[in-house]
């Protein structure tokens, strides 16, 4: 059954929401609990979205039991497990099912598996993660849309990456805590999911350092056992509902944060003039008047996070004057501002870059969730526009947003699903 998003616009928000774990870091943490010899891993703080689902079916195939004993409780068990070739759809539907070829190859130096899907937000290729798995002594071979990977031993190297790849960074770590001696990635990448991973893999009897810098050090040990984990808050789920509480809000409270994972886009609010109070674990965000344009340079981090350009650009068609978007870690992450168009904003989009003269009114119109960061964008749109806003394809935006209607319609908003 195929459904739409509808939303009426013009409704202020106040109250409060609180931010579910990190869908970036649990894609991660489930193919890496895999890594457990015979055990039973606890994870708690898993987002109700459909990528855990995805990654459960795959945990499934591999003949890994998942069961749900509570509320954002996941208990996976590998006693039993098999390394089955992964040719289920569910590869296809997340980009992040690749983890599973470092975490498989890690624990049984073997991995075929169907080419991982995604968003579509121009080339993603992941020659890096390969590069990564062939300086441990991997051998790789692609044919008919499946990835073969085989190794007699891995085997601790020093592994360059030419771009501080999230993923690469990842996949290298799970494929290297079970191989022989010492693995260095230099240029890593340095987001807070990363080192939320290799925090669940040191309490698991990995020995990973450095993760969160530029240099990250592995000594391989023969095995892991489970231990359980809490996953770190969203931060591109909570730099999103900043951003909307900036555009409507009359009092909102977004709660279960981490202030600091955020500064790249709280300091950039600050300056267009948003009214927000920053706590401990909580942003506070009051009634925003006469916003100014900024400019953007999307970066890794602590860089201003590519996630969340997408809905920035939304509240930017709110603020006076010429805000500009560079773009630098995907260049064609633009699809959203189309959609934008339809309903009245005023963006023009060059490359890697978009110009966005506001303020503009924004009217309701029938869009679509170009891909899950670009459907958020289209929420916020459909809050501040006139009229009722239907939006399609809205499966992406289920990829990544925990229990999105029942967040915003507990704030005021009037959000709600039809059957197409
Ligand atoms: N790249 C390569 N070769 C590689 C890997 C990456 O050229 O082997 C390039 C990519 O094409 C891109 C850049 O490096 O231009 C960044 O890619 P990265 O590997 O860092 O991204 P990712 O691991 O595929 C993760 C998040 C994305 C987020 C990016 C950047 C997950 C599951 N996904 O992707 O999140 O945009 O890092 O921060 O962690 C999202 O949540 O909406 C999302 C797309």
């Amino acid at each position: 059954m195929k459904e739409i998003i509808k939303i009426e616009g013009g409704h202020r928000l106040t109250g409060e929401v609180s931010i579910s774990g990190a869908k970036n870091a649990t894609v991660a943490l489930i193919p890496a609990a895999i890594l457990a010899s015979d055990s039973v891993v606890d994870i708690y703080g898993v987002p109700d979205i459909s990528d855990v689902e995805s990654l459960s079916t795959l945990l499934e195939e591999l003949n890994v039991s998942v069961t749900s004993p509570s509320s954002f409780h996941f208990q996976i068990d590998t006693n039993g497990m098999e390394n089955i070739v992964l040719d289920h759809e569910a590869v296809t539907k997340l980009r992040a099912s690749y983890y599973f070829m470092g975490s498989l190859l890690g624990k049984y130096k073997y991995v075929k598996m169907q080419m991982p899907g995604g968003c579509y937000l121009g080339p993603r290729p992941f020659d890096l993660h390969l590069k990564g798995f062939e300086a441990l002594g991997a051998a790789i071979t692609y044919s008919e849309g499946f990835y073969e990977i085989k190794a007699d031993r891995l085997l601790g190297a020093k592994i360059y990456l030419d771009f501080q790849s999230v993923g690469a960074t990842i996949n290298i770590m799970l494929a290297a805590v079970l191989a022989e001696g010492k693995t260095i990635i230099e240029n890593a990448a340095k987001e807070p999911e990363i080192i939320d991973v290799a925090n669940f893999l040191n309490n698991m009897g990995a020995n990973v350092r450095g993760a969160g810098t530029n240099e990250i050090t592995i000594e391989g040990v023969e095995k892991l056992h489970g231990h359980p984990h809490e996953i770190i808050p969203d931060r591109i789920e909570a730099g999103t509902y900043i951003i909307m509480a900036a555009a409507l809000a009359d009092d909102v409270t977004i709660k279960n944060i981490i202030p600091q994972h955020l500064e790249a886009l709280t300091s950039k609010l600050i300056e267009m003039g948003v009214d927000i109070e920053i706590g401990a674990d909580y942003a506070r965000i009051r009634t925003s008047k006469d916003l100014k344009a900024v400019d953007i340079t999307t970066q890794t981090y602590p860089g201003f996070a590519t996630d969340l350009q997408q809905p920035l650009t939304t509240l930017l068609t709110q603020a006076v004057g010429a805000s500009t978007i560079k773009e630098t870690i995907y260049g064609e992450r633009f699809k959203h501002c189309e959609h934008l168009r339809r309903m009245g904003a005023e963006i023009e989009v060059g490359s890697s870059r978009a110009t966005i003269t506001g303020p503009s009114k924004l009217f309701a119109s029938k869009v679509e969730a170009t891909d899950l960061r670009g459907g958020a964008s289209m929420v916020i749109a459909a809050l501040l526009a006139d009229g009722v806003t239907e939006i399609d394809e809205i499966y992406h935006i289920d990829r990544g947003y925990d229990k999105i209607d029942e967040k915003l319609n507990s704030l005021g908003a009037k959000m709600w699903r039809e059957e197409k």
